[in-house]
């Protein structure tokens, strides 16, 4: 298990997630759907992709009361996904009902993965609108711990996380790290990024590249320029 690189499809519409996608004429690359593409298309996109032979990270953040997401997740499960996430803040009661929720009656299951504090939630909006006062760092590998005790196998965190993660949850524990950045490329709105070289040291499993890839001149050779510093 672990060490790919999963392409972030943010795209609005099926046509432009296709148009991209059919780029990619021998290799099937791991895609993640996220929000915008499932909320605009439907189920339908995850099927359809899948067909064509790709991995499928379903994005989507679920975070609810146990019974709501567990029964989600037993919606989910029937996409035949190979990972797909909620948020860490729902509790080990939401994790487990999730758990319970998504696995099939032959026992298999999508990887399942937390999200622990987004990116996005700077320490002091965290201490100020959600009164929560440990620094944020703490407070990232305090729900990753409650995600592993759960039984989920990882976390959504940003490459310079991913170290502290291994030496606190384990090694199996996975890592799947966005805020990827080629050296001599543009960061855009991410604050803290890693090159996939990087990232590979620190011993992320997987890491999630958007705009790198997507917006490149050449997509193809962006990926495999990525394959080539993550994987090989
Ligand atoms: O285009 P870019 O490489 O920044 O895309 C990164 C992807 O990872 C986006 O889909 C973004 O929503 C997602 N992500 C992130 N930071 C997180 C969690 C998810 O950038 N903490």
């Amino acid at each position: 298990m672990g060490k790919d690189v999963i392409i972030a499809c943010d795209f609005s519409s099926k046509q432009a997630c296709m148009e991209f996608l059919d780029k990619f004429t021998g290799k099937k690359p791991f895609v993640k759907i996220g929000m915008e593409l499932f909320y605009a298309e439907g189920p339908q996109i995850v099927r359809e992709i899948k067909e064509r032979g790709h991995k499928i990270f379903l994005d989507l953040k679920l975070h609810d009361i146990p019974n709501t997401v567990k029964k989600s997740m037993s919606v989910l499960r029937n996409l035949d996904v190979d990972m797909t996430n909620l948020h860490a803040a729902g509790t080990g009661a939401m994790m487990e009902g999730a758990l319970e929720g998504l696995t099939r009656e032959d026992g298999t299951r999508p990887i399942l993965i937390a999200v622990t504090q987004l990116t996005s939630t700077s320490e002091e909006r965290m201490k100020n609108e959600l009164l929560i006062n440990e620094p944020i760092d703490k407070v990232v590998m305090h729900y990753a711990k409650n995600a592993k005790d759960s039984g989920l196998d990882g976390v959504v965190c940003s490459p310079l996380e991913a170290g502290k993660v291994h030496d606190l949850c384990g090694k199996d524990f996975l890592t799947i790290t966005p805020g990827v950045r080629f050296a001599d490329g543009d960061i855009g709105d991410q604050v803290r990024v890693m090159t996939p070289a990087e990232a590979k040291k620190i011993g992320s499993d997987y890491i999630v590249v958007g705009r790198p890839i997507t917006a490149a001149e050449d997509p193809v050779a962006a990926y495999e320029r990525c394959v080539a510093e993550f994987c090989d």
